[in-house]
């Protein structure tokens, strides 16, 4: 009988009924690292297998986008899946909406919560951050050779471990259902997620995702404020084009294609980057 210890998650419980085909099927469990995708890419480039998973109890030096610290307290979900898809590193890149949809997916499903998705790699409850995810690939002669997708799940933490500047931000499974959530079921719920809409994106039908995404954003329509580089704008979020990038109006009716950056929500005056 394989019992819980405090959050601590069992990676045979999550093999024990999980369908996938390969997503998952080999997992790779640590107590702490510095960071899963430091540690994936390790994996991937000493050879291992299309699907592996690298799971962290806690990350001392846990990856954000643009180099900001994850803060990943116990009761979390720290992981990383190695992925080979034969696709352009431009392609790679809408991985991080196959994620994100996979996620918001998962958390519905074994929940019934109103997980939202936001652009470009958030996941949120009620307007809060859940979810974060961080895609880095490795690349030959303009050919990726190995993606790694990382994905941080706030799942039984509690919001005060947060750093405080975060806390309004930010909720958890947890906290939003208000007890402690079965961590490998829901794991093995996503990876099946995760699978599934991978082979979606391999057959190349990426629009399915998209109209996914867009079902599960409340982004589109709304006025925001866009931090693009060096670049500070406000407007309308209008749609999300093929390539993954936001298309912003300006007040003047320009449109801005926005490939990298962070969008704040404006109409409420709510921040939920961070
Ligand atoms: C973000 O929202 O900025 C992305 C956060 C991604 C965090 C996850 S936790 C597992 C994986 N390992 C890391 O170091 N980062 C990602």
């Amino acid at each position: 009988m394989l019992i819980r210890k405090n959050n601590v998650i069992v990676p045979e419980k999550i093999l024990n009924g999980l369908q996938t085909d390969f997503m998952g099927q080999k997992i790779h469990y640590f107590t702490k690292v510095a960071s899963t995708n430091d540690i994936a890419k390790k994996f991937a480039v000493k050879g291992a297998k299309e699907g592996t998973v690298i799971i962290a109890e806690t990350q001392s030096r846990g990856k954000g986008r643009f180099g900001r610290r994850w803060a990943s307290p116990k009761g979390g979900i720290y992981f990383s899946i190695i992925l080979r898809p034969k696709v352009s590193p431009q392609d790679a890149l809408k991985l991080t909406f196959m994620a994100a949809v996979a996620v918001a997916k998962a958390i519905k499903k074994m929940f019934i919560l109103s997980a939202e998705v936001k652009w470009p790699n958030d996941v949120l409850i009620n307007g809060k951050k859940v979810c974060g995810i961080l895609t880095e690939m490795s690349t030959r002669d303009d050919v990726v050779d190995f993606v790694v997708v990382g994905i941080g799940i706030n799942a039984n933490v509690n919001v005060d471990l947060f750093p405080e500047d975060l806390r309004s931000a930010v909720t958890s499974l947890k906290e939003e259902m208000a007890e402690e959530v079965d961590l490998e079921l829901f794991l093995r719920v996503l990876l099946e997620e995760l699978e599934h809409y991978y082979m979606v994106f391999m057959r190349r039908e990426f629009d399915i995702i998209l109209k996914e995404w867009r079902s599960l954003t409340k982004l589109l329509g709304a006025y925001v404020e866009v931090v693009s580089f060096d670049e500070k704008f406000e407007g309308l979020a209008i749609d999300v084009d093929s390539s993954g990038a936001l298309i912003v109006k300006l007040r003047d009716g320009t449109l801005k294609k926005v490939v990298s950056g962070d969008v704040t929500y404006r109409s409420n005056e709510q921040s939920f980057s961070y």
